[in-house]
């Protein structure tokens, strides 16, 4: 039997899934990491702890396999995107928490480029609006927020990574300083035409290039794990960012190729092959999983509240006691009975980018009742990603290519039968779920898989994708666009909100 090991370091959790070479998971072990707050809008991970969680799991998956270190081929990493640490690198010690994704403290560093005019040129080299997801102002707020920062990374002592290119230092114990094009991509730092760090993007954010990490394709050899961690050397075979190893997972490899992943929020990304196209419509361009050398390129687009508004209907509004008690609740009902609900309850994401609006719910009546509400509140999750998808679909038939065919989903919400078929109705195109649904992890394995020569090429592993079930549309497309238009009507009312 050939394994592949998977390391997927999540925003909430650590995993480890040991796969076969049929991409069948053999076991898996998880650890929940903690959320710190130290401030309204700010979010932090401790770096040990992420290592610490993701090592835990990792002996444990290889315990509960029954496998030794030496039987596995070749592992690969997936990893929350974004998240900025930066350590010493003579005595290995982050110098400050991680700067989580989700973390909004270098907004005012973002306005003032955004007001100097910065944004067509970033756009340009990296596909990126300015924000403050993205690494780059988050590095520079460490530099210019640590005291001493700023002179040790000028001195070459400090190395930045994301969260990938960390744990890659302490799998190797500082031996290489690495990370692959679609984390890099994810930085505002990097060019993802050339594929190298920009050195006036640098220099426009003061970031010394001493700091940065190496960048390889996603699919090649990044290093050996030290034998004393697991009793023996594996190799690392293969590095994505999380929304990337999905689209990977997939097997989304050809331009028109679509995945949703239905997590607390969603991300819908399609490939785009080697084009790189700037959207006129609200998305992010940035790069896929390469394989080789040459830049391959997805257009992306996220949504902030997606299985989260389950998450306020259990602890906001009390409706539900455990998240899986919705789906029968949306149920009791035919219909959302004109319900609408909105739930920007951080502003909406793609492809509307109000970050000031605010949660709505609309066509309430007497007759109205919680599993309305409910219903309203799992289809929101639908009519995001729709708007989405059309929005890609609107890009892809301005560039004179084909309108999304089908999409494939995976996450946590789309084992929901209800979310899948109202999502094909509103799409119009089915909507096909996979047999393996740990879609994240398995792009990280066959990325691994595919540089150690477990597989031949990404034919094969198309191959090895299997559908689980497909969910066609049934509904009247007028009726559908009549949806959209209500849907639309609702977001219009989320962004009076005061
Ligand atoms: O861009 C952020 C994304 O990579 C985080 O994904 O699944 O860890 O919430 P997740």
């Amino acid at each position: 039997m050939t394994y592949l090991l998977a390391l997927d370091q999540g925003t909430s959790s650590s995993r480890s899934i040991v796969f076969d070479d049929h991409g069948h998971v053999v076991a898996q072990a998880q650890r929940e990491l903690a959320q710190i707050y130290p401030r309204p809008g700010w979010v932090e991970h401790d770096p040990r702890e992420i290592w610490r969680t993701q090592l835990e799991t990792v002996r444990e998956a290889l315990h509960t396999a029954g496998i030794g270190a030496a039987e596995v081929r070749a592992l690969g990493i997936t990893n929350q995107r974004e998240t900025t640490v930066l350590w010493n690198r003579l005595t290995g010690e982050p110098v400050h928490h991680a700067i989580v994704w989700q973390d909004r403290r270098a907004e005012p560093a973002c306005a003032a480029l955004r007001e100097q005019g910065h944004a067509p040129a970033i756009a340009a080299k990296t596909g990126l609006l300015i924000d403050a997801y993205f690494s780059g102002t988050k590095l520079q707020w460490l530099l210019d927020n640590v005291p001493g920062a700023r002179a040790q990374a000028e001195r070459g002592e400090l190395a930045f990574g994301t969260v990938d290119s960390w744990l890659i230092w302490q799998l190797t114990e500082g031996a290489v300083h690495a990370t692959d094009v679609t984390n890099a991509s994810r930085t505002m730092l990097f060019n993802v035409h050339s594929n190298q760090w920009d050195e006036e993007l640098l220099a426009l954010l003061r970031i010394p290039a001493s700091l940065m990490p190496r960048v390889q394709p996603s699919s090649s050899h990044f290093g050996e794990v030290v034998p004393s961690l697991l009793g023996h050397s594996m190799k690392i075979g293969g590095v994505a960012g999380d929304q990337q190893s999905a689209l990977f997972g997939q097997a989304c490899f050809t331009p028109g190729m679509a995945k949703n992943t239905y997590g607390t929020g969603c991300f819908l990304l399609m490939h785009t092959g080697q084009a790189f196209r700037q959207s006129e419509n609200g998305l992010l361009t940035t790069s896929a999983a390469q394989t080789t050398s040459t830049a391959q390129f997805a257009m992306e687009g996220s949504v902030f509240v997606g299985g989260a508004v389950v998450q306020w209907l259990r602890d906001g509004l009390r409706a539900i006691k455990s998240s899986s008690e919705v789906q029968s609740l949306a149920e009791s009902v035919p219909d959302a009975g004109g319900v609408m609900m909105v739930p920007a309850f951080t502003g909406l994401g793609a492809p509307y980018w109000q970050p000031d609006a605010r949660g709505t719910i609309t066509g309430l009546t007497r007759g109205s009742t919680l599993a309305h509400i409910a219903r309203a509140a799992l289809e929101s999750i639908a009519y995001q990603s729709a708007a989405l998808l059309h929005a890609m679909s609107r890009d892809a038939v301005a560039a004179g290519s084909a309108p999304v065919a089908e999409l494939r989903v995976d996450g946590g919400a789309c084992v929901n039968d209800l979310l899948m078929q109202f999502q094909a109705d509103l799409l119009g195109i089915p909507v096909v779920r996979p047999a393996v649904v740990e879609t994240t992890a398995l792009g990280a394995a066959y990325l691994a898989g595919l540089s150690c020569g477990v597989y031949a090429s990404t034919d094969e592993l198309s191959r090895l994708w299997r559908a689980e079930r497909r969910f066609e549309p049934t509904l009247a497309p007028v009726r559908a666009a009549e949806l959209m238009a209500r849907w639309e009507h609702a977001v219009h009312q989320a962004t009076l909100a005061p």
